[in-house]
Order: structure tokens, then sequence, then C-alpha cells
């Protein structure tokens, strides 16, 4: 692991040369929510900070929208998609259990050389990935890394329950990681896992403990199932000392930091994290208002848009921390090296229609939306929602059907 604050001679940092986001246009509302369990906006709003989350359309998959964050990330980089030498995605969502998303994405996004992988570290799998793309460059096997975290988790969500329905959305964000003989770039790297908590979050059915069937359907053991109380005592007790961890690494002091980029859970967990670290919340950059829990996708999204708001400078700190099933934690501090106005311009060059992921020949599935999902999303009405959000080239936001 990194614990240096600079590459000393020979040996290569790892700077964050390329950023890139994509939500998709559905959108999920508490209003919309109040209508599926027996849950209400205020609570919701007042327990966890959710205000709405995105929903994949039914064309969309963890790999459609992995390939257009990621090959947004790469013009923002100003480098070809063929000069990535490594691809890891992290999802607990991937299209299929094999092959790998990242190698869909490897395809889609026009590369014919990297080797690709998932990483599975469930909501900390950005971090892990990120970790190990810095690592990758340190050690001389990589110039340029893409580290994806993508989901589609509406699909594996059971909407009879209201202790995780409500959580979590859909999306992508990406990085590039580029080898530098400059210091800066990833520096103290921190990740644990604790697997007494193995089944705080799981998804019970579907691998070879128990293998999908008619029963296991039937009981619902496809859908994430979470024990939120241990979940949350856990978040609070390790997102700050995994943070610190980075941080020391790093050489430098919480107050050393900039921006905070958490995991995008619940924001009494990201208020947690900044009293346990003495740091005012405007430290904390926070969009889990808009896009409820992405899981693995949620730091990249919430880094890249920090990045594009304006809120990164060049020198600037950055600790990107997340916590997750596992459970998992991870933290890398970054000094960042990049022009943040490049991010605006690298959305702006890849549409989504643009992009395409090969489909098998001989297959297909024809209930990609859960049906309860999709009929709420299709009753008559509408919300107004702000749509300054959707960057360039980002399909405009779904005026959904609300009627209380
Ligand atoms: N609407 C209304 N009431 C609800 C809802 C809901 N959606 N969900 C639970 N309640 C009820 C409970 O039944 C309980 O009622 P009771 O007192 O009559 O039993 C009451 O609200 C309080 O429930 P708590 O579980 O104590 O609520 P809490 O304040 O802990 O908030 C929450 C629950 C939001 C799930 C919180 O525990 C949390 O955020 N935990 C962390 C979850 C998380 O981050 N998971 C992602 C992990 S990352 C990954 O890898 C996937």
């Amino acid at each position: 692991m990194n614990d240096g604050r600079s590459a000393p001679p020979g040996r290569q940092s790892a700077h964050v040369t390329g950023w890139g986001r994509y939500a998709p246009a559905g959108i999920l509302t508490n209003a919309h929510l109040e209508r599926m369990v027996d849950t209400s906006d205020e609570w919701i709003v007042s327990r966890t900070g959710i205000r709405e989350r995105r929903v994949a359309a039914a064309h969309e998959t963890t790999a459609s929208m992995a390939a257009v964050a990621g090959l947004r990330a790469i013009r923002t980089a100003g480098i070809e998609p063929d000069e990535i030498d490594l691809i890891l995605l992290a999802t607990l969502t991937p299209d299929y259990w094999m092959p790998s998303t990242a190698a869909l994405v490897k395809e889609a996004i026009g590369n014919t050389r990297a080797a690709a992988m998932d990483v599975m570290a469930a909501c900390s799998g950005f971090v892990y990935g990120f970790a190990t793309g810095q690592a990758w460059i340190e050690s001389g096997l990589a110039r340029h890394v893409l580290v994806i975290g993508a989901e589609t988790l509406t699909r594996f969500l059971d909407y009879t329950d209201r202790n995780t329905c409500i959580l979590f959305g859909d999306g992508a964000g990406a990085v590039v990681l580029s080898a530098s003989d400059q210091p800066g770039g990833g520096l103290g790297i921190e990740l644990t896992t604790e697997p007494q908590g193995a089944y705080m979050i799981w998804l019970p059915a579907g691998g070879a403990k128990a293998p999908p069937t008619a029963g296991t359907i039937s009981r619902g053991e496809h859908f994430v199932r979470m024990e939120g109380k241990e979940t949350y005592r856990f978040a609070t007790r390790t997102l700050a000392t995994t943070a610190l961890e980075s941080i020391r690494r790093s050489g430098l002091e919480p107050g050393d930091i900039d921006l905070f980029v958490p995991h995008q859970a619940n924001i009494r967990i990201i208020e947690a994290v900044a009293r346990g670290l003495d740091l005012p919340m405007e430290r904390m950059f926070v969009n889990l208002d808009r896009y409820g829990n992405t899981s693995a996708a949620s730091v990249p999204i919430a880094l890249a848009e920090a990045v594009n708001e304006g809120r990164v400078k060049v020198g600037d700190h950055v600790c990107i921390v997340a916590f997750g099933a596992g459970f998992t934690s991870g933290a890398v501090t970054i000094e960042w090296t990049a022009d943040p106005a490049r991010g605006i311009t690298g959305d702006a060059a890849v549409r989504p229609e643009d992009v395409s992921v090969r489909l098998p020949v001989d297959w297909d599935s024809v209930d990609a939306i859960p049906e309860v999902l999709a009929a709420v999303l299709a009753r008559p009405g509408t919300v107004d929602v702000p749509l300054d959000d959707v960057v360039p080239g980002e399909p405009e936001r779904v005026r959904t059907a609300v009627r209380r």
C-alpha cells in the first residue's frame, strides 16, 4: 500500500485525469414509494435525506450505463479508448454471472487491448477498484486504468419491503487513472473487510449456496436483504476511522482535506462522519437527495459532480471513502491535479444513444423492470422536477406520473 505522498524517482504515481457519470432519466420519487409501501416522504427525508432516485429504462443495463460513464471519463482525460490498459468495473448488479460486465464494457467503449474484470466489494467496490488501479500504475503494470462503479439496483429490490426499497437507485460513474512521474494523484489507501457482518446486507439466492429455483423466487430470496440498524452502526463506526487511516498514510491531517466524497447512503451517516472528524458539513459532498444509494456507483457519481460543480481545484486534497456489504470499507486520499473544467466537455462528448453493448444472438429477456415498479412509473399525472442536474448530452429527465 502507498504510504508516501509523492512518487520517488522512477516510481509512477496514479493521477485522476478523467471522470464522468451517467444517470438514467427515469425518476422514482418518495411520492411514488408512498403508493407502493407504508412509508412517507417525511419519514424517508428525515431518516435518510433521500428525495428521489434514478431508474434504468428497460433497454439500459449496468454495462450500458457503465460504458457511457466510462467513455465520458476517457473523453475528459483526452485519450483514446484503446490507450486503456485495465478496466475495473465495481458492481453488485452485473448484467450476467458471466461474462464479467467489464468485458462487455471493454467492447462497448471500443477498446481492443485492456485486461477487464469486475470488482465485487458492494458499495465499497469503486474505492477498492480505485486502489487496485492505483497499485497497477504504481507497479508499472499499466499506464491508463479505467475504474467504473455501476449499478442497476432497482431490479434487485423487494418493492414490498420498506426497509430497503426506499434506499437504492441506478447509475454509473467512472475515472481514468494515468501514470505520471509527477507527485500527486492517489496517495494513502486504507481497505478493510469484516466478515462477521457478512449477513447484514446480502442477497441470499442465485449463487452456489442457493441456486435460483421457482422456490427461491417465490420466497423473494433473490432480493437485497438488510439489517438497517447494524449496518448503520457499522457505517458510523467505520467511515471516519477508515478515512483517518488513509489521510494518515498520506502524511496529512483531516483538516488538510478540502473535500470528502463519502458513500451516499444516508445523510445521518455522513453527518456522523463529519462530527467524528470534527469538520463542518461543508467539507462533505452530498448528492444522495437526488440519487439515493447507488452502491458502487455512488462515490464516482459524486466525485464527478463535485468536480464539475467547481468544488475541487488543482492542488486540493480529496478523500473518497465508502462502506458496504461484506462488511467492507475503503478510503483513498487524492491530490487533485487535473483541470476541473475538462469534465463538462467530456460529458458532452458522449451521447448515450451512441454507445451500444453486444447482445446475445440467440436469447432475449423480456421482463427487465419489475412489474410493480413499471406500473407505478406509468401512472398518469405529473411531478415537476428541476432539470438542473442533467449533464449536456444526457436525455432529459422523464417527467413521471405522480398521483397521491
Ligand atoms: N417508512 C416508514 N417507516 C419505516 C420505514 C419506511 N421506509 N422503514 C422502517 N420504518 C419503521 C421501522 O419499522 C421502525 O418502526 P417500529 O419502531 O414501529 O419498529 C421505525 O421506522 C424505525 O426504524 P429504524 O430501523 O430504527 O429506522 P432508522 O432510523 O434506523 O433508519 C435506515 C432505517 C434508514 C435503514 C437506517 O438504519 C440506515 O440508513 N441504515 C444503513 C443502511 C445502509 O446504508 N445500507 C446500505 C449499505 S451499502 C451496501 O453495500 C448495499
